[in-house]
């Protein structure tokens, strides 16, 4: 397992957050909702950090953890100009059963967030692994389209005018197990590879003013994997456009590793310019830092977490096509990566205590190194208008 160095700076920056992230990290153990620490008056929020740069921010949310814990809801409300529903817009959530709807967590987020003036970005329409089962073993029998259109329609046709952007078809990259790039899914089993287009077609009839995206992971390190995965969305993007189909923007999960090496900075820079030249927007949609050493001190792990962040971002916002930030959540206490939905890597520890710091915020909703390395971050970012990015995004 690679450790990566720490330099001078990073031990001394590492000190002085120690008595901090430390106090929040313990306090978190008694589970109550403690306060936020309070962030300095001074520093900006990552919403207008972002907005003074032309960018917005947000994170991956659900609406239950907001309703039960008022401290994770005063964060949202201060650092999020948007936010993704971490489940709630899945398949499987909305129709768990055949003809069963479950909107309400989706309407009351929206609510929520129109409330506070706040976007809601759409995910996702299609995502293999969030097909209910009912669907997956129906679209193999039938192979009948109407099952996926019924789907885009019933959903865009309640939330279309509410959600201005939506993860179409989230990781349909596999360079691995897939067939020529493409993972092999129920809908690529159906209906070909190109239920891609299909797709896409199907959520422009029905959302004819949203942005339209292709959401995936995989593009950020430098080793063959990532490599091959950069070439076959680029691929499949080209393929996409040449075809005539309706595509704004591409997702780029960012669900960094601190166990997979030094990040590709110039092939990742290259891609996004190839992505940008295609006409597309760009958007860091699901961001977070996996560690690779849970045994280094508090504030030794926060650090690599924040210097991580901050390496990625400074790649991605220099790329004018770049819309916006999203976090795949804000506070380690909900993090994918600490609550067995992720490899196991980091899940020894009992049941609901996180283990994994890669979120802006710990446990206890203090902000943690990476928070400022973010705040940092996009305060660097070059000062583009949101229109100056729009048009960077369809000027090939
Ligand atoms: O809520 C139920 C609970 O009642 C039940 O006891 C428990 C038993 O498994 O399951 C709970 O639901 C889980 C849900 O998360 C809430 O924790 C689901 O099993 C679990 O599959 C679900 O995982 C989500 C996963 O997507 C699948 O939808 C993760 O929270 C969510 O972070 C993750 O997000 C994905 C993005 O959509 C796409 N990119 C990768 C990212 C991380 O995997």
């Amino acid at each position: 397992m690679r450790t990566p160095g720490v330099d001078r700076r990073t031990l001394l920056a590492a000190a002085l957050v120690a008595p901090i992230t430390a106090r929040f990290d313990s306090a978190h153990a008694t589970g109550s909702d403690l306060r936020a620490a309070p962030v300095p008056r001074r520093s900006p929020s990552l919403a207008q950090a972002a907005k003074a740069r032309g960018l917005y921010f947000g994170a991956a949310v659900r609406m239950d953890q907001i309703t039960d814990e008022p401290s994770l809801r005063s964060a949202v409300l201060r650092d999020c100009a948007a936010l993704t529903p971490e489940i709630h817009l899945k398949w499987n959530s909305l129709e768990w059963r055949r003809g069963e709807f479950n909107f309400s967590p989706v309407d009351q987020l929206l609510d929520f967030a129109e409330a506070h003036a706040l976007h809601v970005r759409g995910h996702t329409l299609i995502w293999e692994r969030s097909t209910p089962d009912w669907a997956r073993a129906d679209i193999m029998k039938r192979r009948d389209w109407t099952l996926v259109s019924n789907h885009f329609e019933r959903v865009l046709g309640r939330y279309a005018g509410r959600v201005a952007e939506w993860d179409v078809v989230n990781e349909p990259i596999d360079t691995q197990t897939g067939a020529q790039g493409l993972r092999r899914t129920v809908f690529q089993q159906a209906f070909g590879a190109t239920y891609i287009e299909r797709a896409l077609e199907e959520a422009r009839s029905n959302a004819p003013h949203a942005r339209l995206l292709i959401n995936d992971y995989g593009f950020d390190y430098d080793n063959p994997v990532d490599g091959d995965r950069r070439s076959a969305l680029l691929a499949l993007v080209r393929r996409v456009r040449r075809a005539g189909a309706p595509l704004d923007g591409v997702g780029l999960q960012a669900h960094l590793d601190l166990d997979k090496g030094p990040l590709a900075a110039s092939a990742l820079a290259g891609f996004l310019q190839a992505l940008a030249d295609e006409g597309l927007s760009l958007t860091v949609t699901e961001l977070d830092v996996k560690e690779a050493d849970v045994r280094a001190p508090l504030a030794v792990r926060d650090q690599r977490v924040a210097d991580e962040a901050r390496r990625y971002l400074d790649i991605a916002l220099a790329q004018p096509a770049m819309r916006g930030v999203v976090t795949w959540g804000l506070t380690d206490r909900h993090s994918w990566l600490s609550q067995g939905d992720g490899d196991g890597r980091l899940n020894a520890g009992p049941a609901r205590n996180p283990t994994n710091r890669g979120l802006p915020y710990d446990a206890a909703l203090a902000p943690k190194p990476m928070y400022w390395a973010m705040t940092e971050a996009l305060t660097s970012a070059s000062p583009l208008t949101a229109s100056a990015r729009a048009r960077a995004a369809v000027s090939a």
